[in-house]
């Protein structure tokens, strides 16, 4: 191991030993050693506001929303609305009616390829995504495309899983109808130039679908001046809970989509053979949601803004420079994503010598060290990086040098498992 020359401070806009008192899970140990937690990509950890809000919903409340005339579902639905007010804040929404909840990303996407692309599209029309996108932003395009006719183009990407912006007039043409692509990589931690991409796409009056489960919980964030037509993320991964997740659209898009899910809930008038439906974004939520969840979604929007999200991207851009720092001391590392850091999100990945990554990731977990394992959901760019997986570690607003240090002496050790 050659020596660092990174200098050791963690950043001085976040106060790290109040932020991590406040998630019990960082307070437990891993293997009987300091819980290095560096999977923040699959899910983050949830601090004390809420899983309180959660715990609250069911033995204060434990109603359902929009149905009851007595105190306690009328407290559920003011709470339930009020989630959608804070995220609507949250991410510089036109209005409520532009949120609509879902069950996470992935659901988010669906709701897009089946009341959008579904709808509207047909042979000779195509949908632009990229090669580096996670399987949740292709997989429904794919079948989409399968049952319309459609054609699936591909924003061309470089060795280092960036894209080939340049390629983006050929690519994005009269025909293409949607553009779908992630605001940060989860295998690289690769940003886009997004600003770029909806320029291109508006050129051709696209519509433009933003993937931003990895970075909507990293980074500030406003629609209205992205200009993006649909915003997606989950919120298990910004310190909410599971079995949450948003799909912003524009009214006017969102105005004219068919909904996912027919039932109760969403229709103002039901007759035997018809029903209508009730507004955006009601119409998009039929049958009993996640009330908890959304309540508890709300809690992790308030810890988040009262936390800063720009001291949050300031503090994983300080690790990530020292993560890179401290891995230049280790030999035979390989990583991915481009080198430009400004580039970049906090996520690390790298294969270790010859070592499988699963074995560096059970390794490590001996450690104390929680890393991901394997194609990410990202087979496709596993495919450009000519590997069948990597190690990944990935950082948030809790996560500390010391949480780096621990994965780089856990790499040393493998060498001697298996050097
Ligand atoms: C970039 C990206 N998109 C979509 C998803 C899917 O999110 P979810 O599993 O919460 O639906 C993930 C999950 O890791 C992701 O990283």
């Amino acid at each position: 191991m050659k020596q660092s020359t990174f200098d050791r401070q963690d950043s001085v806009t976040l106060d790290l030993d109040h932020l991590r008192a406040q998630f019990p899970m960082l307070q437990r140990r891993m293997r009987g050693k300091r819980f290095a937690y560096l999977d923040n990509g699959a899910t983050s950890l949830k601090p004390e506001s809420v899983i309180a809000a959660e715990q609250h919903y069911y033995t204060e409340l434990s109603a359902n929303i929009h149905r009851g005339v007595y105190e306690f579902s009328e407290q559920a639905t003011v709470e339930y609305d009020q989630t959608r007010e804070k995220v609507a804040r949250f991410i510089g929404a036109e209005s409520d009616g532009s949120i609509v909840f879902t069950k996470g990303t992935t659901e988010a996407i669906n709701v897009v390829a089946y009341g959008f692309v579904r709808k509207f599209f047909g042979p000779g029309d195509e949908l632009v995504t990229t090669e580096i996108e996670h399987h949740a932003n292709l997989v429904p395009w794919q079948e989409a495309c399968k049952a319309t006719g459609a054609t699936l183009r591909f924003i061309p990407v470089n060795p280092d899983g960036s894209l080939q912006l340049d390629a983006l007039e050929d690519v994005i043409t009269e025909r293409t109808k949607l553009v779908a692509v992630t605001a940060m990589s989860n295998v690289t931690g690769y940003m886009p130039d997004l600003a770029r991409i909806i320029a291109a796409a508006r050129a051709r009056e696209a519509v433009v679908l933003v993937d931003g489960a990895q970075y909507v919980s990293h980074h500030p964030v406003n629609v209205r001046s992205l200009d993006c037509d649909f915003l997606v993320f989950s919120g298990h991964k910004m310190c909410g809970p599971t079995g949450v997740g948003v799909l912003y659209a524009k009214n006017e898009v969102l105005e004219q989509m068919d909904p996912l899910i027919y039932g109760g809930d969403m229709v103002t008038k039901v007759r035997r053979d018809e029903a209508t439906y009730k507004p955006i974004p009601d119409r998009f939520e039929g049958g009993t949601p996640n009330i908890a969840g959304v309540i508890a979604l709300g809690a992790a929007v308030d810890f988040l803004s009262q936390v800063g999200m720009q001291a949050i991207a300031a503090h994983e851009r300080d690790l990530l420079a020292y993560m890179v720092e401290r891995a230049r001391e280790v030999d035979e590392l390989v990583t991915y994503g481009p080198d430009d850091l400004s580039s970049r999100g906090g996520i690390f990945s790298f294969n270790y010598a010859d070592v499988h990554p699963h074995d560096a990731g059970a390794l490590l977990d001996q450690e104390g060290v929680a890393v991901r394992t394997g194609f990410h959901c990202a087979q496709p760019l596993m495919q450009v990086f000519g590997v069948t997986g990597t190690v990944r570690a990935s950082f948030y607003l809790y996560n500390s040098t010391e949480d780096i240090d621990a994965l780089v002496n856990g790499l040393a050790r493998i060498k001697g498992v298996f050097g």
